[in-house]
């Protein structure tokens, strides 16, 4: 396995060609337009340049990396030669299904089939493919270069090769795996909503404040956030439309969005990127000590 192709250069697409590269993959990263591609590939040799500021990576290997790392606006292009497909694109099951129906046509025989979705079914995916069993679940974390598990999720009819070539791909890039059978929110979102909704329905009840739910949750448990940080981090609304899903698929009462969670979104308290989600942040991003009030 060599060559790397990675559509989609958003946050988790970019990250992950990132990775890619610096593991030493020809990567080649798809985009719909050169200008977003161009864009994405500026925005990853500014984070190496900072990292090689920060000591941890030589010039020679950041220059290396970036060689290696080529991107373009034409699919066929893309995938033609590729080993291994990481699909990074929008988590809309019809732009999946149809690009993977075009992958299908355009990379070689042997090429394996990824996607980063964290809702979707793979076999909802797979389901128009002439060959299901190549496609696979390749669940990355953000910051992708980052965070060290991939979540591989095996659909009905993902192969073992299939799951074979994932693990040395994920070996290849540093990162350790968990195999999962294909299931709402697989195992890190399910219950990580879980304890987010939760810790919204404690705040509702007064139980205690966000920030002391917070520090109980780090210092009692040894969480590295707070469940308030963290959805923070990740966007309230992102977090909603989790929760939702999930309550959909499980059918779970736990999983019914807390009402507290919903207004804050309808007020437009997404979080970190809106300067204001459960705690409040400065014009540097940095979090507000006593600024919980909800
Ligand atoms: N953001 C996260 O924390 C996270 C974590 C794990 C998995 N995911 C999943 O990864 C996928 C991408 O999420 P993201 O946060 O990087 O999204 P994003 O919006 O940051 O990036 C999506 C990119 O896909 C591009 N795109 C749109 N249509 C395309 C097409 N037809 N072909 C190729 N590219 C296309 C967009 O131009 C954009 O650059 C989703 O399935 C998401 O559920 C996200």
């Amino acid at each position: 396995m060599q060559r790397i192709t990675v559509l989609g250069s958003g946050t988790m697409g970019a990250g992950i060609a990132q990775t890619a590269a610096q593991a030493g993959f020809q990567t080649t990263l798809f985009d719909i337009s050169d200008a977003i591609v161009q864009k994405a590939r500026d925005g990853i040799a500014a984070r190496l340049a900072r990292v090689v500021e920060k000591g941890k990576l030589s010039v020679a290997d950041s220059e290396a990396a970036m060689a290696r790392l080529a991107v373009t606006a034409d699919l066929a292009a893309a995938v033609a030669q590729a080993d291994y497909i990481i699909e990074a694109i929008p988590e809309k099951l019809e732009l999946k299904r149809s690009t993977f129906v075009q992958c299908e046509q355009l990379a070689p025989a042997h090429c394996v089939l990824g996607t980063n979705t964290s809702t979707i079914m793979i076999s909802q995916i797979a389901a128009p493919l002439r060959a299901p069993g190549r496609l696979i679940g390749i669940h990355f974390f953000n910051p992708v270069p980052v965070m060290r598990l991939i979540e591989v999720v095996m659909g009905p009819q993902s192969s073992e090769e299939a799951y074979a070539a994932t693990l040395e791909l994920a070996r290849r890039m540093g990162k350790e795996t968990v195999r999962v059978k294909e299931s709402p929110g697989f195992t890190t979102s399910r219950i990580n909503a879980l304890i987010g909704n939760e810790a919204f329905r404690m705040l509702e009840e007064g139980v205690a404040s966000a920030a002391d739910i917070d520090k109980a949750l780090k210092l009692g448990l040894n969480h590295p956030m707070g469940p308030f940080e963290m959805v923070d981090l990740v966007g309230l609304d992102a977090r909603l439309n989790n929760v939702r899903s999930l309550h959909a698929a499980l059918q779970m009462e736990a999983y019914r969005p807390s009402p507290l969670l919903e207004r804050l979104v309808a007020e437009g308290r997404l979080g970190r990127k809106s300067g204001r989600g459960v705690y409040r942040y400065d014009a540097k991003g940095a979090l507000i000590p006593g600024s919980d009030e909800v």
